[in-house]
């Protein structure tokens, strides 16, 4: 390597360290439930239906929820992906610092059936177990996700839930045909409490107008134009 190549790695991880971390940059339309500072989410679930398969194949692409750590470097979340052919369910760990990315075992979905994500705190072992269900079949997926520490020492705080379109299509006709998915029954415990938490809605790739709504307290509809 000469000496450019080298400072343009340089920079390149420094990119790196400044700006991994989520929101991603291949979202798309995505709603954030908080609740006062501090708090941490104990249980979190939804259910949705997978919805139908895109007109145009290829896109890696995935409607989920999921929680995160207040400084926003760690995602445990029940995933739906569309692996360019076909959908399936399972749940993701990602842990931008050090990068660390684990996959549970993929349960079968296909274009309606409804999918029920959850997430659950145990204190004992500082741990979340996040499960994949799908209620058609009954066939579920899990992983057991430890909480990292942070630089002091201190486990860090799951304090905000995202609902998510992630990945960005080259055409809009890679998007399911349906152009929404309702994630529903959303329940959200803070400090073992199940509270209504604060919504707000944001995208971060502006592609195929793909938004997220909130419907009511427990439903967030996210919609896009195939
Ligand atoms: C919220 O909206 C969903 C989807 O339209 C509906 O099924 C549910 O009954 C609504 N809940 C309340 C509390 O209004």
């Amino acid at each position: 390597m000469n000496t450019l190549v080298i400072a343009a790695a340089a920079m390149a991880m420094l990119a790196t360290l400044t700006l991994a971390q989520d929101p991603a940059n291949e979202w798309l339309g995505y709603a954030t439930a908080t609740y006062p500072q501090g708090t941490k989410i104990t249980r979190a679930e939804a259910k949705w239906q997978v919805p139908a398969d895109p007109k145009v194949p290829g896109l890696f692409q995935s409607p989920w929820f999921g929680i995160e750590s207040t400084d926003n470097l760690n995602l445990i979340q029940p995933v739906n992906p569309w692996d360019g052919a076909r959908w399936y369910g399972m749940t993701e760990y990602f842990q931008w610092s050090p990068e660390n990315n684990r996959d549970s075992q993929t349960i079968e979905a296909r274009a309606g059936d409804t999918l029920h994500g959850t997430v659950v705190y145990d204190e004992a072992t500082q741990s979340y177990t996040q499960t994949q269900n799908n209620l058609r079949t009954g066939q579920s997926t899990s992983m057991v996700v430890p909480i990292q520490k942070d630089s002091n020492g201190n486990y860090k705080n799951y304090d905000h839930l995202w609902v998510v379109y992630e990945k960005v299509p080259i055409v809009c006709g890679q998007l399911p045909a349906s152009g929404k998915v309702l994630f529903f029954d959303i329940e959200i415990e803070f400090d073992g409490k199940l509270v209504t938490p604060e919504w707000t809605t944001a995208f971060v790739v502006d592609k195929c107008d793909n938004r997220a709504q909130l419907v009511n307290s427990t439903s967030v509809l996210l919609t896009w134009n195939p």
